[in-house]
């Protein structure tokens, strides 16, 4: 037997309700903030990434699915969903008109050690705004992400705010920061020891606890802001502020990719961050584009439905209306008919495509959740009238054949 690969899931049926109403949630904050729907390829060219996300980032570094297409370009499946749309707004000349707002719904890759909330495939709601390099851009892009997880139903949600400056100020603070990791770095686990050199910023992000005790006291960036940086941060937070998005500022808060200037962001719901995201202020420049502000987040859709179910924020699975059950041979072209004609009047419907008996389409209809089970037999084929039965209550009402819309309606109507 094959089986799916390690560190993906198959989305079932039975939970399809749920990733439908966080999409349903996500094009509707998005049509709210007049932000429009991109897809880009699922796979890139390799170098997209490299140049993006970071040759020293671990998700470019370990984490992405490189591979050679049969011309030998190496390719890679997108690790993150930024890349590619600002590959896409610069290839297309999207930004004629300022400020661009996009968003999409996709799948991400990443090759890592599979656990709750780490997946090697996952799914993002994300959206990139192009344009702006405002504090009200930042403002207007967080309160979309955190209006998303209201409009699911997250009530008590942290939003964790910092700002790593731009490359000039943070070049400052990446001499501080190498100084420290260099005084500790024989208590450094051996990424740090590494990060230590390569990327200094990097190593605040490390999940080994004991390199997070020593971090607690390195310098923060707070301290090494430029005139510019400090006065946009601060207007970012009291932006934050004034449309009444709660927050905490962590000056140790750096995130894992390197196109990062500025805003950097995460929310969550007292677990992992399911939403992460901030400021590129260099990254179209630094594809080949023109100079351009922007600002991103990402969400991941697994994360927030693990978080959801912890919340217990009920999805209202969709219930099917009328099951129209066939008591005998001649009565299912009659059943098709009407199972047609329902659906074309916008009513969910279902008949029998198992040869079931009677007895077995109503367990089945039962099972599925039908709000009504219509039944034909020879005699209801004979007078045209039918028996309605609402399967809560068992309540019957005659139904007929020639104005079944018409009744069908009345019926939903009175409910
Ligand atoms: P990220 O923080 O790497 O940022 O990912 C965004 C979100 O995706 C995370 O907060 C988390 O919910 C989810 N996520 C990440 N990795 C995994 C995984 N292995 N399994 C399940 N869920 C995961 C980005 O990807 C940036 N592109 C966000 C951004 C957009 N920044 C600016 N624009």
């Amino acid at each position: 037997m094959i089986n799916v690969p390690k560190g993906t899931k198959d989305m079932l049926p039975a939970d399809s309700c749920k990733w439908q109403a966080v999409e349903a949630a996500a094009h509707k904050t998005a049509r709210l903030y007049n932000a429009k729907q991109i897809r880009t390829p699922v796979f890139e060219s390799a170098d997209l990434f490299l140049r993006s996300v970071g040759e020293s980032s671990d998700i470019v570094n370990e984490e992405m699915y490189v591979f050679e297409d049969k011309g030998g370009r190496k390719m890679a499946l997108r690790p993150e969903g930024t890349a590619g749309v600002v590959r896409s707004f610069i290839e297309n000349n999207l930004g004629e008109t300022l400020p661009v707002k996009t968003y999409y719904i996709e799948s991400v890759y990443r090759y890592e050690q599979p656990q709750a909330g780490r997946y090697r495939e996952h799914f993002q709601f994300g959206s990139e705004y192009f344009g702006s390099d405002k504090p009200e851009f930042d403002v207007e892009l967080i309160s979309m992400a955190y209006d998303f997880l209201r409009e699911i139903g997250f009530e008590n949600l942290t939003l964790k705010i910092n700002s790593i400056g731009c490359p000039t100020c943070r070049a400052e603070y990446n001499k501080a920061l190498r100084a420290f990791l260099r005084d500790n770095i024989n208590a450094l686990c051996g990424d740090c020891r590494r990060r230590a050199e390569v990327n200094p910023l990097r190593a605040l992000d490390c999940k080994v606890p004991a390199c997070r005790k020593i971090y607690e006291k390195a310098p923060n960036i707070s301290d090494y802001l430029c005139e510019e940086c400090k006065a946009h941060h601060a207007a970012v937070i009291d932006g934050l502020t004034r449309v009444g998005i709660k927050h905490e500022v962590d000056c140790k808060l750096v995130r894992g990719l390197d196109y990062y200037t500025r805003t950097v962001f995460e929310i969550n719901d007292g677990g992992p961050a399911l939403v992460g995201g901030g400021r590129y202020d260099g990254l179209c420049e630094g594809l080949g584009g023109k100079p351009m502000p922007c600002v991103g987040f990402g969400c991941g859709i697994e994360r927030l439905l693990a978080a959801a179910d912890a919340r217990g924020i009920n999805f209202e699975s969709h219930k099917p209306v009328v099951f129209v059950a066939a008591q005998c041979e001649r009565a299912c072209g009659e059943c098709s008919r009407i199972v047609r004609v329902l659906r074309n009047a916008g009513v969910s419907a279902e008949c029998d495509l198992m040869g079931k008996s009677l007895k077995a389409q109503f367990k089945y209809a039962d099972r599925q959740g039908f709000k009504y089970v219509i039944t034909l037999g020879e005699s209801e084929l004979d007078s045209g009238v039918y028996c309605i039965k609402r399967m809560a209550d068992g309540k019957t009402q005659e139904i007929h054949a020639d104005s079944i819309c018409v009744d069908m309606g009345r019926i939903l109507w009175q409910e």
